[in-house]
């Protein structure tokens, strides 16, 4: 049975090998599967002499880019890419889904809509089919620090649920993201239809994006633990 390192490296690897040509304008994501596709992305740029310019999702996806001496480029420079590849907290079975657990969903979906497609590389536990079902940590919302404790209230008190303020492990009070603001998740929601409530939440004074990622996913590719991959349209 494949680990679930290796369902990931497998899953990454074949989306580099499938979504990446000569000539083209990239977007890396942020968090663990991610590592394994920048490792494949700078194994094929060296040995097909590939020309592939990389943006960044995150300071962990700068940092990769840099490590392995791919290409840095920006939105300032490069404002459309070919294909972003990115990992996910959940994928149900319409592509909706749930990122930001690792606190980059801001950048993460900036990069994604400047993409011609968003390709999206997981392990099989991040496969569902309604949204919710197996991830645990609550949808992540991205938001001004001064307005988190009214967004918190607005959300509980019009949508139902619990939003916890996301706190840092080694630091004493809370995540703040690479752009300075604060994550708010949020638990025990219901069912929705995940484009009004995406709306919704984006329509909240303060509230600066959500991880819900709806009609923005082209493809995913889960790593199984039989060592194979399955594709999802
Ligand atoms: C980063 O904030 C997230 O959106 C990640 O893309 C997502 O959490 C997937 O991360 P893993 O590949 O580490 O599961």
């Amino acid at each position: 049975m494949a680990s679930l390192e290796s369902a990931k490296k497998l899953a990454a690897y074949k989306a580099v090998d499938l979504h990446v040509q000569n000539n083209s304008i990239v977007g890396v994501g942020s968090g663990s599967t991610v590592v394994y596709a920048v490792e494949r992305l700078a194994e094929r740029v060296k040995n097909e002499k590939l020309n592939v310019q990389c943006v960044p999702t995150s300071f962990q996806a700068r940092q990769l880019i840099i490590q392995h001496r791919l290409h840095l480029t920006d939105l300032e420079i490069h404002p459309r890419l070919d294909v972003c590849i990115d990992g996910a907290d959940e994928v149900d079975s319409t592509l909706t889904l749930i990122k930001g657990g690792g606190g980059c969903l801001l950048q993460e979906k900036i990069v994604a809509s400047c993409a011609k497609e968003l390709i999206i590389i997981a392990d099989y536990t991040k496969n569902s089919q309604k949204l919710g079902e197996q991830y645990k940590k609550g949808i992540p919302i991205e938001v001004v620090p001064m307005a988190y404790l009214p967004i918190k209230t607005q959300i509980e008190n019009q949508l139902g649920g619990t939003v916890e303020l996301r706190m840092a492990k080694a630091k004493a009070g809370p995540v703040v993201t690479d752009n300075g603001n604060f994550i708010l998740d949020w638990k025990n929601f219901q069912d929705y239809k995940w484009d009004t409530i995406n709306t919704k939440l984006n329509l909240i004074p303060g509230v600066v994006e959500t991880g819900l990622f709806v009609n923005m996913a082209k493809k995913a590719y889960f790593g199984l633990a039989d060592g194979s991959v399955k594709e999802q349209i």
